[in-house]
Parts: structure tokens; sequence; C-alpha cells
């Protein structure tokens, strides 16, 4: 597989006479993809049904001649002004009820059909004339769905969508009110015309309502994306991506990803440990400049599943952000870094956004490869480092990693509506888990949660899957290797009810959890062998084989075969030993990476990454600061 660079552009932001110098310098710098246009619906029709698309055919023809390949985006996250007037409830309405206005962006509602209606008409007007554009090489649709908080509304166009969701999904009221239980405080409907949206509810909301509407405002999104990719495919042949985020899971991404040809996501190091995560002060002041060591890795091979195997970094954090609480500048070195750790675990591209920062409007702090005033920021000379370097190993792939990984969006969902302890969050124990995974020197692959076959994995891992489904239970049955299951997996049904045989209710493992409890952060539960559970523990009865146990005699880690069951969250300490334990049984050769460094192996190349400020000596090997060190397999 080829490995390229890019940038994000906006030619619309610059002086048509300076298209020609900018494209020049990015084919230079060793760029391959420009991607353009996601904001620029406003530019390419001004006024109702009268396109402009002179500039953009001028822009695409520039960048062209210069060699470089067009990722053209689709413009539905910013509908111009007068879009309003012509749908003025197309504005998507927050849990208090009020409408989220237009002056910034993604200001719609998934459900408004008007809204479709005018994002069908957009992307066909563009994939009928850039379709056999021989520079257009790739897609974007939209951008960044979710972002600033935009896939659940309250709208009168999701109220009308979700009754008619709930119809589809559960035919009679009576059976909607069986699945959710509503019978418990007289909840029950019915008519599907009167069952309302989750929110303003006197105290909360049923939470199998709440999982309906999740499930509904994701698969509003896949709908979404997928009536712009079917009308691009009809046009063109070029692949499609879309642009995904960090630490974002308020819709299913294979769900979306199932009708694209690329994941791609956007990367903030800098931005995300500042914001996006829970750490101590230490750690964050130790990376600060750099971002966390596994952060990035987490997504990188998360976005691999949604993608199938292809995936870029569509927008790479360049220096400072302007987002984040506090947004200092990265290391010297560290927008190498991060492009090469992007490469080591399969990216095809990585795009840097953006080419010039913006002297005007919302962004104006946010830097790009070059100043405002056209000269070169440091990350320019750093992208140059890696187009250079590039040349030299164009191509790499990826190999089966050691460790399968599931990722459940709707358990995300799950805990967040019944989250039964403040610290339960889904991604920061799964996040969690990875992180002990890299601590060890292991590759992982994330898996979908209907993944049917384990068998190249020699250990499986599934912490807090709400509901197993029947092909990973399936599958598990048939794993020859090791599996850690747990905690809270299989703990309630589709419907978000407590299931009765009681959970984990896994094959061959005769166990029950016959009592959970959340923990505040100072009460931990010591285990016997050293370290803690904390956030969450289950007691079990079991009569299977117990491999740790609470100093209080509750089986904290049991096993049958090769399935393993957790009843908790383990620390650093307890989850390094358990996991040390369960690769030894699985064959897989571990090591105690020092804090800071990661390694990642390709299918050609072992890679060292250095997320410290001061050099790491690693067997045998110096990584310098921010640094990276590769060597042939
Ligand atoms: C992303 C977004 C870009 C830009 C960038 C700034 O979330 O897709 O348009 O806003 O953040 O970091």
């Amino acid at each position: 597989m080829k490995r390229t660079l890019g940038v994000c552009y906006y030619p619309e932001h610059w002086p048509e006479p300076q298209w020609e110098e900018d494209a020049a310098r990015m084919a230079a710098l060793g760029l391959t993809w420009v991607r353009i246009g996601e904001f620029a619906w406003a530019r390419m029709e001004p006024v109702p049904g009268a396109y402009d698309w002179g500039w953009l055919d001028r822009a695409i023809e520039t960048l062209g001649r210069h060699g470089l390949q067009v990722v053209l985006g689709t413009p539905t996250a910013t509908p111009p002004r007068w879009m309003i007037d012509r749908h003025p409830d197309m504005l998507a309405v927050d849990a208090q009820g009020r409408p989220r206005g237009f002056g910034s962006r993604r200001h719609y509602d998934f459900s408004h059909r008007g809204y479709r209606g005018e994002c069908t008409r957009i992307v066909q007007a563009m994939a009928e004339r850039y379709g056999r554009n021989p520079h257009v090489a790739a897609w974007q649709t939209d951008n960044e769905y979710a972002c600033h908080d935009t896939v659940l509304s309250y709208s009168p166009a999701a109220l009308s969508a979700f009754r008619d969701w709930c119809a589809q999904r559960y035919q009679s009221t009576d059976a909607l009110n069986r699945a959710w239980g509503n019978v418990f405080w007289s909840m029950d409907y019915d008519r599907f015309d009167n069952i309302g949206l989750p929110n303003l509810t006197v105290t909360e909301a049923n939470p199998a309502h709440v999982m309906a509407f999740r499930r509904f405002a994701s698969d509003e999104v896949v709908s979404f994306n997928r009536l712009q990719t079917e009308i691009i495919r009809r046009h063109s042949d070029a692949p499609i991506a879309h642009n995904y985020m960090g630490r974002v899971t308020d819709f299913d991404h294979f769900d979306v990803g199932a009708d694209l040809d690329i994941a791609s996501w956007d990367s903030y190091p800098l931005g995300f440990l500042s914001d996006r995560l829970e750490a101590t002060p230490d750690h964050k002041r130790r990376f600060v400049r750099q971002g966390d060591p596994d952060l990035q890795a987490f997504h990188h091979d998360l976005y691999r599943a949604v993608g199938r195997g292809r995936w870029w970094i569509m927008e790479q954090q360049p220096g400072p952000v302007n987002w984040a609480p506090y947004n200092p500048d990265p290391l010297p070195g560290m927008a190498r870094l991060w492009a090469w750790e992007a490469f080591a675990h399969g990216a095809e591209a990585v795009c840097y956004f953006r080419w010039r920062q913006a002297p005007f409007a919302q962004e104006q702090m946010h830097a790009g490869l070059l100043r405002p005033d056209s000269v070169a920021a440091p990350a320019h000379d750093e992208a140059a480092q890696v187009a250079r370097e590039l040349a030299s190993q164009p191509e790499q792939g990826t190999a089966l990693a050691d460790v399968g990984l599931v990722f459940d969006y709707a358990s995300a969902w799950a805990w967040q509506t019944q989250p039964q302890g403040r610290d339960f969050d889904y991604f920061r124990l799964v996040f969690h888990i990875y992180k002990g995974l890299r601590r060890l020197g292991l590759n992982v692959d994330i898996l979908p949660p209907d993944t049917a076959d384990l068998s190249g994995y020699p250990l499986v891992m599934a912490p807090g899957v709400a509901t197993l489904s029947d092909s990973l239970l399936a599958a598990l049955a048939a794993h020859q290797g090791q599996s850690i299951i747990g905690p809270r997996s299989n703990a309630k049904t589709i419907e978000f009810a407590t299931p009765v045989p009681m959970p984990p209710n896994l094959p061959g493992l005769n166990a029950t959890v016959m009592r959970v409890e959340s923990l505040p952060p100072d009460v931990p539960v010591p285990l016997a062998a050293g370290g803690n559970l904390r956030h969450w523990r289950e007691k079990l009865d079991t009569t299977a084989q117990v491999i740790e146990q609470s100093a209080d005699g509750f089986p904290a880690l049991i096993v049958a075969g090769g399935l393993h069951y957790l009843a908790g969250w383990p620390d650093d300490v307890a989850l390094d030993r358990i996991l040390t334990a369960a690769c030894h049984r699985a064959g897989l050769k571990t090591t105690t990476l020092p804090d800071g460094l990661r390694q990642r192996n390709s299918n050609t190349h072992r890679f060292w990454f250095n997320y410290n400020p001061d050099p790491v000596e690693w067997e045998g090997i110096t990584v310098p600061p921010a640094g990276v060190h590769w060597q042939a397999l």
C-alpha cells in the first residue's frame, strides 16, 4: 500500500492569484492530496438555484495542473443563510427546546426532510459536475458528523421521524410498551403519535426510551450519509470518505462506515489531551506538548476497523489549535511523529489541517503549515521531512494484531443512559484496557461488536459490551485462544432490560453476577494479589476456576477453557498483572515499555514512538525526544 501526505485548503478564503503559488508550494513540499470544498456552499450557490462553479472549476484545475489530487467535500455542514429562510424549522433543537441558530456551522437537523432535499440537490449538482473530473480522486461527505454535539435534536422533525422509526421497529404500541417496560410508571402509549422525545421529562426518562432515541438518532446519521454516497456513486468511481472525530461515540461509526470506502479521522492530540481525557495532572503536564501516547493509536486502530482496512488522517494538528481550554505549541518533531504513527498503524494518507492559518473568523488562532503571511510555520518543514522519508520507503501494510479488542457504540449510549456510577464511561473503560495492552508492547486490532470470526487472535477482549451479539457469542464459543469478557458485559438485553438468566451468561462459563456496586474514586476494592478494582465491581457466584480474588473474598477474574470473566475495573497495577498472565496463556510475548515509549509493527517494520520530552534508551536503541525510530522486522 502506498502512503501519501496531503493538506486541507480553502481556495475561497484567498484571492485567486494566490492559488497558483499555493499549489506550486504544496507540490514542492511533496504533498499528494488537497481537500477542498467542505464549507463552501454559500460560494457554490450564492442565491438559491443559481450555481457558481467557475471558481471551483479553476481551483481544481490549478491544483490538478500541479499534479495534486483533490478530495472534494460536500458542503452540507454549512448551509447558506438563505436556506434558513426557505426552511425555518431545519435548525436542530437542543434538549431544553431551544433552536440552535445560524452563525457558525452544523446548523441543521439530520431528520429535516426539506433539508435532506436541499442536500440531495447540491450533492447531485456537484457529482454531475465533478464526478468524472480527473483531478477529483476522492470525496468527503459533509464534515465531522456529531461535531458540536449535533446528533441529538429534539425538533418537530426529529419527533415525527422518531415516531415512524418506533412504528417500524415495534409494529404495535403493545409491543413497544412491553419492550420498554412502560408499565413501570404508567408510561404506556396507545398510539405511536403519543410518543414524545425523551427530553423535558420531570425526572429521568425511561432508559429504554432513551436507548431507542439514541439508536434512532444514529440511524438518521447513517441515512443522511447514505443519501450522499448513493448520488456520488452514480457519477463517480472515486472512493468516498467521511472525517470522523476523536472520542465521539454519538452515532454508530461502523454503520456509517458500511456505506463508505475509506474511514478518516481528524487528529488533534494536544487538544484531546487538554479537553477529552481523564488523566492525572502529572500526566497532562508531562505530555502537554506531545499528546497522550495512546489516544491517537487507539483511534487509528478504531478507524482501521471502521474503514475495513482503508483509513486516513483527514486533518492532522500542525501547531496550536484554538478550541481547547489551553492550546500549547507541539514540541518540535511531533508533527512528524504523529504522521509516522498513523502510517505505522496502516494509514494510506495523512493530511495536515490546514495549509495557511486564517487571519479572520473563528479559527484565526489555529495554526497551519503556513503563517497568515504565507511564511512557512514549523510543521511545514516537518511535513517536508515526512514526504522525503516516505519517498524512500513508500509501500507498507498492516498485519493481523496480537489482540482483538471489541468496541461497541451502543454500549457507550447504554452506559451514558444509566451509568449507575458517575465514573462509569464506556470509552474510558475500553481505552484504559487499550492503554494496558500498549504498555505491554502489543499490537491491537479493534473489532466491531458483530465480529463473527476471532480465529486469528490469541487474545480477545470485550469490556463493557452491554449486549453481546449472537455472532460474537458464537465466535467466542468457537475461539481457541484466550478471551476476557467484562466487566459489565452482556448485562442488558437489546431493549435495555436486565436479562434472565442473569449476566454474564457466557457459553461454558458457570457464573452469575449477584450484585454490582459503583465506587467513589477514593474507595478502591483491593485485590489479594495487589492492585485494586476501581469505579465498578461485581460480586460473582461461580463454580469456575478463580484466578484473581478481592481481599474481601469475592472472585474478581474467573476462567473456564480460555474464556475469562473480569468482575470489575482493574487499576493499572492489577491490569498489568492480569494482561501479562493472559498473554502468557495465549502464547503472546510481552514487554514493559518505558512511560511514553510505544511500539507498533507494520507488516515489514517495527516502529518506536517517543512521546517523552527526553530521549529514551530501549533495547539498544536511542529514540530522541518527540522522535521516531524504525527497523525492519
Ligand atoms: C475540526 C474541523 C475543522 C476545523 C478543525 C480545527 O474539528 O473539521 O473544520 O474546525 O477542527 O481544529
